[in-house]
C-alpha cells in the first residue's frame, strides 16, 4: 500500500495510507503558502508538535468540525481544550499513543513552544508515526540535535526535516541531521513562506545527494508523494 504524503504548504502536512487521514500542524487558513481551507480538510487524526500559531491556529477549528482525534503535548491539550475541543489526548516527550491504525511517538525538539494568546504551551516536540509498519519522522520546528540518532534507530523511511533556517535547523544542518537519522527519503519543511525563510531547494537537493545516502524530495505547495509499496507488502 502505498504512503502518500501531502504538503499544504510552510509546515503542515499530510498522510494517507489505508484511507486514514492524518493531518499534522494545522495551519491552512492564514498560511500565505495554502491554497487549501480548514473547511475543506477532512481527517481521522490531527498532530500538534508544538503552539506556535503557524503550527496550531486552525486545531481547534479542525478539531471541532471533524471530531478527529487531537495528539499534542499536554499543555497544548488543556488550552485546546478550553476552547471546546473534546478527543483531545495530551502527551509528553518520549511517550507513544496507540491507535487503531497508527502509533505515534513524540521525539524531542530544540525549539520554544508560547501558545498565540502567551499561554504555556509547554515544549516543542515532533513525531514518529507508524502505519501498517511504516515509519515517518517529523522533526517539527527545531535545530540540530545529536539524539537524533535515536530516532534513527527506530528505523525511519521519510524524515521531514525544517530547512528554513533563522527559526529552525538550516539546509548545512538538515544534512548532518539527515546523517543522523539515516532515512531512506528526507522531505523539506518550514521554508519559503516568508523571505526570512527562503531557500534554495536546488542547493538543499545537491547537498542531500552529495553528502547523505538518502533520496531528497521535494513538494511543490499543494501537492502530493507517494511512497510506494515495501516489497512483499
Ligand atoms: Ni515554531
Ligand atoms: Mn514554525
Amino acid at each position: 500500500m502505498a504512503l502518500k504524503l501531502t504538503w499544504y504548504g510552510h509546515a503542515t502536512w499530510g498522510i494517507e495510507f489505508a484511507g486514514k487521514r492524518v493531518i499534522i500542524d494545522p495551519f491552512f487558513d492564514q498560511n500565505p503558502a495554502c491554497s487549501t481551507k480548514t473547511s475543506e480538510i477532512d481527517c481521522d487524526l490531527i498532530l500538534i508538535t508544538h503552539g506556535h500559531g503557524d503550527h496550531i491556529a486552525d486545531a481547534a477549528a479542525l478539531g471541532k468540525r471533524t471530531k478527529a482525534p487531537i495528539i499534542c503535548n499536554y499543555e497544548i491539550s488543556e488550552w485546546l481544550g478550553k476552547q471546546g475541543v473534546a478527543n483531545l489526548t495530551g502527551m509528553n516527550l518520549g511517550g507513544t499513543a496507540k491507535l487503531p491504525f497508527c502509533s505515534v511517538k513524540m521525539t524531542p525538539a530544540l525549539h520554544s513552544s508560547a501558545l498565540p494568546d502567551g499561554s504555556n504551551g509547554g515544549v516543542a516536540g515532533g513525531f514518529v508515526v507508524t502505519l501498517g509498519g511504516r515509519r515517518i519522522y517529523f522533526a517539527g520546528d527545531t535545530a540540530l540535535f545529536s539524539d537524533m540518532n535515536f530516532v534513527g534507530e527506530m528505523g525511519i523511511e521519510v524524515a521531514v526535516l525544517p530547512i528554513g533556517d533563522l527559526f529552525t535547523m538550516g539546509i548545512d544542518d538538515s544534512v548532518t541531521a539527515t546523517n543522523l537519522i539515516n532515512p531512506k527519503f528526507v522531505v523539506p519543511s518550514h521554508y519559503n513562506t516568508w523571505p526570512p525563510i527562503e531557500q534554495d531547494t536546488a542547493t538543499w537537493v545537491e547537498a542531500i545527494k552529495r553528502d547523505t545516502a538518502a533520496e531528497p524530495v521535494v513538494l511543490t505547495a499543494g501537492g502530493s508523494h507517494e511512497f510506494s509499496a515495501f516489497a512483499g507488502e
